[in-house]
């Protein structure tokens, strides 16, 4: 029987990795060894701590019963001390909730305040889930904002027609460009925000993965942000965790409620180990200081990055380190697709830029999950291929 999507799953837009799939297939069906740059998705482990951790928590039989939608109270408690200790913001406990990821929690919080027809401003290039799995899926229009190199990838908030917007996200340390930002900027959007009536949406998963000295600031730490912001968080990339589907989202009181409103329908929280594992995690910050295991994790991430910008600037492209983030958002400087199939071709995959968005084209997305050897013939690879 021929079964018809919803409307709103017709709207998601065209997947546009199909071609490169087919060569990827193609090369490994030959055995052809690809080195993969192209995932978000760190290939260290976590720490033995945490894997300790899971299986003591994991072994005891209380843990296996319903959370709370909102998350366990001691859970919610070492968010509320971790906030204090890195970002000296203070919250109480109905300004937090568990999340199965951030990734949930970006989708779900349109789910409880946006209404059809609203727009929703995006960031563009971006995570692809503040557009589709968040705004389409519930009926709302997404409205990019473009992030231009000429504007340190920062959007220009006062080009914005805000008549019909009701939710705006924003991202930094950024995925796709690994941008930064300075507290003034994050100033700028919260009085954007208030002046205009909009819920700020701020996905701070990459908080922790940052180089140089870089620390990257919560938007609660601005003045009045807690009349108009959320910020979701992970430990996904901290503590290298993406399959354990773990974060949380902080915040305005009201947008908490109407997201554990929407989650208290959908899911029961995450397992109760992975809640008592990540208060181990979230308590090894026991200091302003990041813990060994994560200066370590960037100390490693660095040395990679390092490798990659340097041998491109060789093999003559222009790209900054980035501060935060695993990825290089190289400006290839023609189609993008073009050039990551080139990049395959020679045996290293690389996300092309317009799959993060209208003005991600002529950039590739190039990660460092990957060890210092790989990188390093990757490197080679892609000076052969030009
Ligand atoms: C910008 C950004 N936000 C959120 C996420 C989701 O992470 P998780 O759901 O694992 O917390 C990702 C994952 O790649 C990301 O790149």
């Amino acid at each position: 029987m021929p079964f018809e999507y919803a409307d709103r799953i017709k709207r998601l837009p065209p997947y546009l990795f199909a071609e490169m799939e087919k060569i990827i297939k193609e090369k490994k069906g030959q055995g052809f060894d690809l080195i993969s740059l192209s995932i978000g998705d760190p290939d260290l482990p976590p720490p033995p701590f945490i894997i300790d951790a899971l299986k003591q928590e994991a072994a005891d039989l209380k843990n296996h019963n319903y959370s709370f939608s909102q998350g366990e109270p001691d859970f919610r408690q070492a968010v509320l001390e971790w906030y204090k200790n890195r970002f000296n913001v203070d919250l109480q406990q109905d300004q937090v909730i568990a999340l199965l990821g951030s990734k949930e929690g970006i989708a779900n919080i349109a789910r409880a305040f946006v209404n059809p027809g609203d727009d929703v401003l995006v960031p563009d290039p971006a995570y692809p889930v503040y557009t589709n799995g968040s705004t389409i899926l519930c009926d709302g229009k997404a409205v990019p904002m473009p992030l231009l190199e000429e504007n340190s990838f920062k959007p220009n908030l006062d080009a914005i027609d805000v008549k019909k917007v009701k939710m705006m996200f924003l991202n930094y340390p950024n995925n796709p460009t690994a941008a930064t930002v300075d507290k003034k900027f994050l100033k700028e959007a919260v009085d954007f925000a208030k002046d205009n009536n909009i819920i700020l949406c701020y996905d701070n998963a990459y908080s922790e993965v940052t180089f140089d000295g870089y620390s990257a600031p919560s938007i609660l730490e601005i003045d009045g942000a807690l009349d108009v912001a959320i910020e979701f968080h992970s430990l996904s990339k901290t503590f290298n965790m993406t399959g354990d589907r773990i974060g949380f989202a902080v915040g305005n009181k009201t947008l908490v409620c109407g997201l554990t409103k929407v989650k208290s329908q959908i899911d029961s929280g995450p397992p109760v180990y992975t809640q008592k594992v990540a208060v181990k995690a979230l308590k090894s910050y026991n200091s302003r200081e990041p813990p060994e295991f994560l200066s370590k994790n960037n100390q490693n991430l660095k040395e990679r990055r390092d490798l990659l910008v340097d041998t491109l600037c060789k093999i003559g492209y222009k790209c900054d380190k980035p501060k935060a983030t695993f990825y290089v958002w190289l400006n290839c400087k023609g189609d993008s697709m073009q050039f990551a199939t080139k990049l395959l071709n020679a045996g290293v995959a690389v996300t092309p830029g317009v799959g993060f968005g209208k003005y991600g084209e002529s950039y590739v997305r190039i990660t460092f999950t990957q060890p210092k050897e790989r990188i390093a013939e990757a490197c080679e690879r892609i000076a052969s291929a030009f």
